[in-house]
């Protein structure tokens, strides 16, 4: 039985003060429901020491947004997931479309991004998605296989065990649009196609697949309830706690 994932992704919001109120009322929102849903907040670098402290100890799991894939030294302006890890991080994102699109990240990079995590501590959550013209031009499809093939392929079953993966098609990240229920489903069943021939097929069955994408309470119940959507990486909602509990009792 794959698990239930509910991800927040804060994005460049919220600084440790901030972090520390709005992580201190999703613990106590959190006690007031019973869910088997894991949960992970992915703050700012700056903020995670703050989140790190007041989830100490809930269950609740911790995140970074982004890594450098050497270990420590001359990377100026860089984290290492030594760094993360020793924050209690065990989930980094790679690959997520304002890295791609916004600074330009690609598959070379974002594969050594990815190693890097597996060869750490850290799990990392790898974001794929296409743009809207490449969907209009009917080549979503293409664009997600590409996106998975290049960076997971030459993975280990036992690498390919700890990795989440993040549909998020790109026109649908902070716009307030959503991918159909039913197209939403339909990408994830090609990824888990995609993983199940590039893997061995019991280890692609464990991966967790989420969809990202203006993900609100109002809309979780009907795609978290879709096949092979094994929940939700949230930006926005994910600010105010009351939305993403919200969401995470729709998962
Ligand atoms: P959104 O962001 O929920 O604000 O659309 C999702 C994401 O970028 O992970």
């Amino acid at each position: 039985m794959r698990r239930k994932i509910v991800a927040g992704n804060w994005k460049m919001n919220l600084d440790h003060k901030e972090g520390k109120i709005v992580s201190g009322r999703i613990v106590d929102l959190l006690k007031e429901i019973e869910t088997s849903c894991e949960v992970i907040l992915i703050p700012p670098f700056t903020t995670i020491p703050a989140v790190a402290d007041v989830i100490a100890g809930t269950g609740i799991g911790l995140g970074a947004q982004d890594l450098w894939y050497e270990g420590n030294g001359a990377f100026t302006g860089e984290i290492s997931t030594a760094m993360l890890s020793s924050l209690g991080c065990g989930y980094v994102l790679v690959g997520h479309s304002e890295r791609r699109h916004i600074i330009g990240e690609k598959g070379p990079l974002l594969s050594k991004k990815l190693r890097a995590a597996l060869g750490g501590s850290l799990s990392p959550i790898y974001c794929v998605g296409e743009l809207l013209k490449e969907r209009e031009a009917g080549k979503a499809r293409d664009v997600v296989s590409r996106q998975v093939e290049e960076v997971l392929s030459g993975l280990r079953d036992d690498e390919i065990a700890r990795i989440v993966v993040a549909y998020e098609p790109v026109w649908a990240i902070g716009t307030g649009k959503t991918a159909t229920p039913e197209d939403a489903s339909s990408m994830h069943a090609l990824i888990r196609g995609l993983l199940a021939e590039m893997f061995d097929q019991e280890a692609a069955e464990e991966v967790p697949i989420l969809y990202g994408g203006s993900v609100k309470p109002g809309n979780a119940a009907d795609l978290l309830g879709r096949e092979n959507i094994d929940g939700a990486l949230v930006g926005g909602a994910s600010l105010d706690p009351s939305s993403f509990l919200g969401i995470i009792s729709a998962a």
